[in-house]
């Protein structure tokens, strides 16, 4: 089981109290279909991801950048139990999306560039580090599946 500190609980719990899911969601996934074209693969039925500018326009892509965002509240709700929070989530992206579990560690690193340019100063070394922990729990919990 993964321990958390007083800070890192605080510190995660913090962020997603303030997070602006509708700005902060389309902007870690667009940012993460932009920077890494491969990933556009799986999203064949949202239509025009043709360049930059289509993919940040894509109201498919910024509904599903919500969904993303909101599907971590499950692991911000249960932080002692993440693993268990998320096998069902890890069913999905391997068995019937078969999404390459690598994918989850670009798109949890575009979701840290994004959090950091909103947050500015509040940003410190500590923060980052509590909030990359709690994403390197997510990302091995939904990739559970493949292993
Ligand atoms: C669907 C969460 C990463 C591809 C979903 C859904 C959630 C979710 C909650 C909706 C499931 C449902 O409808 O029951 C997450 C989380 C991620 C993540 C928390 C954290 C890293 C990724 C990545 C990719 C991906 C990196 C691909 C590069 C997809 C696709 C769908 C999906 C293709 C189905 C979309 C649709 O057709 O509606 N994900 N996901 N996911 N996810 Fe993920």
């Amino acid at each position: 089981m993964v321990e958390w500190t007083d800070f890192e609980r605080a510190t995660i719990q913090d962020i997603f109290s303030k997070m602006d899911y509708d700005d902060v969601g389309p902007a870690a996934l667009s940012r993460c279909l932009v920077v890494y074209p491969w990933t556009q693969r799986y999203f064949g039925g949202f239509g025009n991801l043709y360049n930059a500018t289509a993919i940040i326009a894509n109201p498919m892509v910024a509904n599903h950048g919500k969904v993303v965002l909101h599907g971590m509240d499950r692991a911000v709700k249960n932080m002692d139990n993440i693993k268990e929070t998320y096998a069902e989530l890890s069913v999905l992206h391997s068995e019937k999306l078969h999404v390459d579990p690598d994918n989850f560690k670009l798109l949890s690193d575009c979701l840290t560039i994004v959090i950091a340019a909103r947050m500015g100063n509040d940003f410190t070394g500590d923060v980052q580090a509590a909030f990359q922990k709690f994403l390197a729990v997510v990302v091995s919990s939904l990739g559970r599946q493949y292993h």
